[in-house]
This record gives structure tokens, sequence and C-alpha cells, in this order.
């Protein structure tokens, strides 16, 4: 078992980094039997907290650990840890200063970086791109996407997004796409995954979200 190795990653606040990271890794976990690791690297410690709130008899599905204090060590720890599971995912703290998210790319297969299609977010993604790059240098193997995030159902993202990717030669978007859902607000609350809810339609667009990350890193 070696583990691949994915970071949710954009300097941007509030796009929804934990709100993906530990919805795929609960439904890598279920659907696609990974033996999954989730690390916080947050100083927030937002994932650290949600896999928390689960009541003792319904634990999260995967195991989670801080490393918001390793800095620009990270990566030292994580190459520590691809042997004991299939599937490592890094939720990435909202900045490009910290030294983290250097050095978990360094270490990545895939970047998937969430934004918000319908905001000025496009105008804040340079940043993510030019780490990108940086990382890319050493890293020959890391590919990056990205995953449209609070999209409105039933509409058609927006071309600004679209003609964006076209012009980035290192970044792709996934064909998925996440739309904005009150469940998954709320099963955070409750250290749940909108994959576990009653919710068919955000259980269907995780489904088509991890198979799609199944075939883009297996
Ligand atoms: N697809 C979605 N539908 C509805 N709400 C969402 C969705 N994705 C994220 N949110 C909500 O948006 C807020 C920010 O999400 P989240 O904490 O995942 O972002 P983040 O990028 O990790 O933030 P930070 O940069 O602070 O770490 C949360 O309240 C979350 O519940
Ligand atoms: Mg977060």
């Amino acid at each position: 078992m070696t583990a691949k190795i994915i970071s949710v990653i954009n300097q941007k606040g509030g796009c929804g980094k934990t709100t993906i990271a530990m919805n795929l890794a609960a439904t890598m976990a279920m659907r696609h039997k990974k033996k999954v690791l989730v690390i916080d690297g947050d100083a927030q410690a937002s994932a650290t907290k949600w896999a928390s709130c689960a009541p003792e008899d319904n634990q999260f599905p995967c195991s989670v650990i801080s490393l918001a204090h390793a800095g620009n060590k990270a990566h030292r720890t994580i190459a520590t840890l691809i042997n004991d599971y299939d599937l490592i995912i890094v939720d990435c703290p909202p900045s490009t200063e910290a030294g983290f998210n250097a050095s978990a790319l360094l270490v990545s297969d895939l970047a998937i970086v969430p934004i918000k299609p319908s905001s000025t977010d496009l105008w804040a993604i340079d940043g993510i791109i030019n780490l990108i790059n940086a990382a890319t240098n050493t890293n020959e193997k890391l590919i990056t996407k990205i995953i449209p995030n609070m999209c409105e159902p039933n509409k058609r993202l927006s071309g600004s997004i679209i003609d964006f990717c076209k012009n980035e030669e290192s970044i792709e978007l996934l064909t998925s796409r996440i739309n904005n859902r009150s469940i998954y607000g709320e099963v955070a609350l409750s250290g749940s995954t909108a994959y576990v809810s009653s919710n068919q339609k955000a259980k269907n667009e995780l489904s088509i979200f991890a198979d799609e990350i199944v075939e883009l890193v297996y």
C-alpha cells in the first residue's frame, strides 16, 4: 500500500477546501473502500473539529491528524505515512505565505483547487497558480484540477471560469461540479458528510466527483 496524496488547496478563504476535503475523504472511504487519512493543515483546525463532532457510535470514516504546525516541513511527516494508507487528503490553510502549502504540494500527486465560479474568487487565483508552478519544478508528477464549488444547481458554469482554464497550461477543470446546497453546512456540525445524508442529489454529485478522482490518481 502506497498512499496517493491529494492536496485541497486555494489561498482564498471560504472557497470550500475543508468541505471538499472532508466529503471527498468520506466518499473515498465508503464508496471506494480506501483507507483514508485527512491531514488538517489549518491552525483553525476545522477538519479536526469536524471529525470530533461525530458521535462515538458513528465515527468519521477516516483518520484525521493535524500537521498545522509542521510548516515547511510537513512533506517530511506526510512521507512517513504513505505506507499506512491508500489515500492521504491534505486540507490546506488559506494562505500562500505559510510554508505548509508549498510543502504539501511537494509530495502531492494531485492538487484540487475549489473555486466559487460566480464570484470574484477567480481574480485571487494567481497566488495559487504561482505556488503550483513552483512546485511542479521539483514535483513533476503533480497534476492540478479545479473543482467548481457552490455552483447554482441547474445553471451552466459561467464562461469566465472555462475561458480561464483554457488559458492556463498548468490547471484544468474537472468534469464534476459541487453545487450550493445547505446540506453541506448542516452535516459538518454533526461530524458527518453529505454522502451519507438523505440528500440524494448531493450524494450523487459526490459519487461522480470521487469516481473522477479515482480515475485520475489510481
Ligand atoms: N457546496 C457548498 N454548498 C453550500 N455551502 C458550502 C459548500 N461548500 C462550502 N460551503 C460552506 O461555505 C463555508 C466555507 O466552507 P469551508 O470551510 O469548507 O471553506 P474553506 O476554504 O475550508 O475555508 P478556510 O479558508 O477558512 O479554511 C462553510 O460554511 C461551508 O459550510
Ligand atoms: Mg478550511
